[in-house]
């Protein structure tokens, strides 16, 4: 390909991998497997190596290639990041409304209601449709430049998706960290006895704000876009119709925004998002709600530090006093001594808090907790309970100290703290707690849900389950010798097995329980790798290129794969039929569905339903959640919904479960349920 072509076609992979991207990222919505991704990134670096002089920064290739920074340079907002008012209860959102009619006369407003996320505010400016600076709010009129790490977030476009792209748009937003990604953090932080995160905020505010983009590419962050800065070659006339265009834009808007036409309406929101916040995966500290007209905004103005047409409604700070009755040791898969506090049960945030755990003994000694003090507990949404601080003055001189035990309180060898780290390990690998524990941890991940701790400690104490390839040498027989176990409910848990033995590779690696890799690092893997046979072969080295799995967990990797217990385990799971690969097709590179679009409906039995989607997905066929004309089948699983009606209605064709099977099957597809 000569350079003229090379640079056509890069612009082309560009583009393609932004948008499928932005599909899976933003959307939720892929529309090509991962494969197919993987191997358009591959297209493009090649070309990217063969010709260097045209790599640009915003390169899907480049995300994660910054090299660290000396110091954050300043950045001037070409208009300023002011904050907002603040009300408390629905009366001050009334007052606010009041004010904001003084002011305009008595004409009926529209509000923009949203979420207040609870992260790190960013202003992103794009030129011509590039990012070109990305900053921190700083003091409101100067930020830090943080471009390079912003370009490594996954849900944040590096080219603007939309035709014709402004010469100037400048977007804000909020840098944020869900829970699961904040826990995971941490548990790998105390696993490395680094100091821990107090709160996914400030997590996500450390992680931005890193010299070294690569590490800011091994944490999960995520971006919600609330609105328009500085835009030059298009207007607007609402925050609304802005809020539009930066989500064709390819931006990611929280779907939650809602457009009302009244402030009753926009205290329904917040009181419903009060409600509600609980269930979202992140945390948000309120709710904003927002003039929409932009004349109107404009004629409102600012007062010197927020604008008069915005106020943010905070909810209460989900916050309990109770005490602790006992501090007790836990043990975990890997050997991990937890204190967890026990507390006086106290309602927070709707739901009963009486467990908090103190991570480890420096945690205990930092945050000075005693058995039988009173402590404030916080629990924000579905973040898990934490001790936020003690009462020392409610203290009576009755308080004992903990102490970390010597010996392990499940099987009483020998704990162990080495310098340097932060946990104290329980030094037995066939501690029962930690066997079982393992066993729980790989059911878990493998969907085997009814093998809970009562039945997995009843299966490890009778020696039928010694490791986490046990449970597949299960027989009928052998689950009646447990207490309370029928014929029914032992078949039903056999089929759990059985089912398990065909999931995805992901799902393995997760459930293996390789220290520092959870399901998000296994999604990384099983892009390159795509079978356990491979894993064995992969070194530190090669591990490393892809983006988010830095040295001590490529490191961890290797050394899991290198002990022979790893080989024998995997050839016993090998023998019991588990699936060690990702589906193959006999010819590589086939794709038997494409071009067709399949609809899920009701409950399957071999597969969840997001599995056979993503099994569709693979063979180069659509998964849609609507049926429509263009549907080439509806696949029916028990208890059909709505969409079978539609697709009758619409004359789609329907199959069942065993007819989708038998297809995939002749289309030559092998190693299905
Ligand atoms: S609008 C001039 N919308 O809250 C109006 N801010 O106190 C600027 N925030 O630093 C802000 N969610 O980082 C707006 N939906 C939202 C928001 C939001 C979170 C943060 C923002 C700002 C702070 C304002």
């Amino acid at each position: 390909m000569d350079k003229k072509e090379a640079e056509k076609r890069i612009d082309e992979l560009r583009k393609l991998i932004e948008y499928h991207r932005w599909r899976y990222y933003v959307l939720d919505q892929p529309e090509i497997s991962d494969r197919e991704y993987d191997k358009l990134v591959l297209e493009l670096q090649k070309l990217e190596q063969e010709y260097p002089d045209l790599i640009t920064p915003n390169s899907p290739t480049q995300r994660v290639g910054a090299p660290p920074a000396k110091e954050f340079s300043p950045v001037q907002h070409l208009l300023p990041m002011l904050s907002l008012d603040n009300a408390f209860t629905p009366e001050d959102l009334l007052a606010f409304d009041r004010r904001v009619k003084r002011i305009l006369g008595e004409v009926p407003v529209e509000y923009v209601c949203e979420l207040k996320f609870d992260g790190l505010a960013v202003s992103l400016r794009y030129e011509n449709g590039l990012l070109t600076v990305g900053a921190t709010r700083g003091d409101g009129y100067e930020g830090e430049e943080i471009t390079n790490n912003l370009r490594t977030l996954k849900s944040l476009t590096l080219h603007l998706l939309c035709p014709d792209p402004p010469p100037l748009l400048e977007a804000r937003g909020e840098v944020i960290m869900t829970y699961a990604d904040f826990e995971r953090l941490n548990e790998e932080r105390a696993a490395r006895g680094e100091p821990l995160f107090a709160n996914p905020r400030n997590a996500a505010a450390g992680s931005v704000r890193q010299l070294d983009p690569k590490i800011t590419a091994e944490r999960k962050l995520d971006i919600f876009i609330y609105g328009l800065g500085a835009c030059e070659g298009r207007s607007f006339s609402s925050h609304w119709e802005a809020l539009e265009y930066l989500k064709k834009c390819g931006l990611k808007v929280s779907d939650k925004v809602r457009l009302v036409k009244s402030i009753e309406e926009a205290i329904e929101y917040c009181k419903e998002w009060q409600e509600k916040r609980g269930d979202l995966p992140f945390g948000v500290d309120g709710a904003v709600i927002k003039v929409n007209s932009f004349e109107y905004q404009e004629r409102l103005g600012f007062t010197t530090h927020s604008p008069r047409w915005a106020i943010a409604y905070k909810f209460p700070a989900a916050e309990e006093i109770t005490q602790v009755e006992d501090i007790k040791v836990y043990v975990g898969r890997t050997g991990a001594l937890t204190p967890v506090a026990h507390l006086t049960p106290v309602e927070v945030d709707g739901s009963t808090v009486s467990r908090a755990t103190l991570h480890n003994e420096d945690e205990v000694k930092r945050k000075d907790v005693r058995i039988g003090d009173w402590v404030v507990v916080h629990k924000a949404g579905a973040v898990i309970p934490e001790i936020i601080s003690v009462l020392k003055e409610r203290r009576t001189g009755k308080e004992r100290a903990f102490e970390m035990p010597r010996r392990c309180p499940v099987c009483g060898a020998e704990t162990l703290r080495l310098p340097g780290e932060a946990v104290t390990r329980c030094t037995n690998i066939s501690c029962p707690a930690q066997v079982v524990e393992r066993i729980l941890h790989f059911c878990r991940s493998m969907d085997v849900e009814g093998l809970g701790p009562a039945i997995v400690v009843q299966l490890h104490k009778l020696g039928l389950v010694k490791d986490v390839a046990d449970i597949y040498y299960l027989t009928l027989e052998k689950m009646l010798q447990m207490d309370r176990m029928g014929p029914t409910l032992a078949k039903k848990l056999l089929g759990q097995i059985e089912a398990s033995k065909n999931k995805p590779l992901k799902q393995l690696i997760t459930a293996l329980g390789i220290l520092q890799v959870g399901e998000h690092v296994a999604d990384l893997l099983t892009r390159k790798y795509h079978s356990i046979d491979e894993f064995f072969q992969a070194t530190e080295e090669e591990l490393q290129t892809i983006p988010g799995i830095g040295p001590s967990t490529a490191e961890s990797i290797v050394v899991f794969f290198r002990q022979p217990e790893t080989r024998a385990l995997i050839e016993k799971l090998r023998k019991a039929g588990v699936r060690l690969a990702e589906e193959k097709l006999k010819e590589e590179g086939v794709k038997p569905l494409a071009g067709k679009t399949f609809v899920f409906t009701g409950t399957l039995s071999r597969f969840k339903r997001e599995e056979a989607e993503e099994l569709v997905r693979k063979l180069g066929g659509e998964a849609t959640g609507s049926v429509s004309r263009r549907t080439s089948f509806v696949v029916v699983g028990e208890n059909p919904g709505s969409k079978f009606d539609k697709a009758r209605e619409l004359n789609v064709k329907t199959i069942n479960e065993e007819e989708f099977l038998k297809m995939l099957k002749e289309m030559g597809v092998e190693g299905l349920p």
